[in-house]
C-alpha cells in the first residue's frame, strides 16, 4: 500500500521477506530502544540480541501466529508493526498490537498513525475485531493511541523495571473495529 502522502510504502513481508529485511530490523529496534523506548530491552540493544529477537518474530509469521507490517520510503524501513494473533478457539476475535515502532529521523511524519491504520485493516481482514495494546504510561504512544481512538481499559503501576530500577506503569488499550461490540 503506497501513501503518496508520506511518500512511504506499508509492506507485509512473509517469512523470507523479513529475513531478507533482517540488517534493517535489527537497526530500527536498536534505534527504538536506544529512544529510550520500552519495547522489552534495556539499552544499549546488542545486534545479536535484536537478531535473536526478529528470529522469534520470523518464526510466528511462518506459524501464522504473527502479522508484520513495514514503511519503507525509498527502500529504506521507517518503521514497523505487529499484530499477534492468539490461537485458543475462544480467542479467534481478537489481536494485540505490539512493537510498534518509527525510526527516531521519521518521527511525527505521521508514519506511526499510518501504520496504525494499516494494521487496524489487516486486523479487520483477518476478522480480529477487537484490538488490544499497551505502552508505557507517559509514552509518545500513550498520546498516538489516544489520539487514534483507543480506549482505556487501565492502568497497572509497576508493570516494568528499567535498567537504573525504576519501575514505569503501563497503560492498556482497547480498540473495538466492529461498530456492533
Ligand atoms: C510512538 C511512535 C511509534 C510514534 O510514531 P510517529 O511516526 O512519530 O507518530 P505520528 O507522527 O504518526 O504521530 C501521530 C500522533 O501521535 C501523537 N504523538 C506522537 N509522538 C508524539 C510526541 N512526541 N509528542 C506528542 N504527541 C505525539 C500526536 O497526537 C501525533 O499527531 P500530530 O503529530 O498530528 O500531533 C514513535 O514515537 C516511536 O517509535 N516511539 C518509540 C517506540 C515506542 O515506544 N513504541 C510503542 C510501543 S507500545
Amino acid at each position: 500500500m503506497f501513501d503518496t502522502r508520506l511518500d512511504i510504502d506499508i509492506q507485509q513481508p512473509d517469512a523470507a521477506s523479513a529475513e531478507a529485511l533482517m540488517p534493517q530490523l535489527v537497526a530500527l529496534l536498536q534505534d527504538a530502544v536506544e529512544s529510550g523506548a520500552s519495547l522489552g530491552f534495556w539499552r544499549p540493544l546488542d545486534a545479536h540480541h535484536a537478531q535473536l529477537y526478529w528470529q522469534q518474530v520470523i518464526a510466528e509469521i511462518e506459524r501464522g501466529e504473527r502479522l508484520l507490517l513495514v514503511a519503507l520510503r525509498d527502500g529504506a524501513v521507517l518503521g514497523s508493526v505487529q499484530l499477534a494473533l492468539p490461537q485458543k478457539q475462544n480467542a479467534l476475535r481478537r489481536a494485540e498490537i505490539q512493537k510498534l515502532m518509527v525510526q527516531r529521523s521519521a518521527r511525527r511524519q505521521g508514519i506511526g498513525q499510518a501504520l496504525m491504520r494499516a494494521i487496524e485493516q489487516l486486523a479487520q481482514q483477518e476478522k480480529r475485531t477487537t484490538l488490544i495494546l499497551d505502552t508505557s504510561q507517559g509514552s509518545d504512544a500513550e498520546r498516538l493511541y489516544r489520539a487514534i481512538g483507543y480506549q482505556l481499559a487501565g492502568i497497572i503501576p509497576h508493570y516494568t523495571i528499567e535498567a537504573d530500577g525504576s519501575e514505569l506503569a503501563t497503560v492498556m488499550f482497547y480498540k473495538s473495529l466492529n461498530s456492533e461490540q
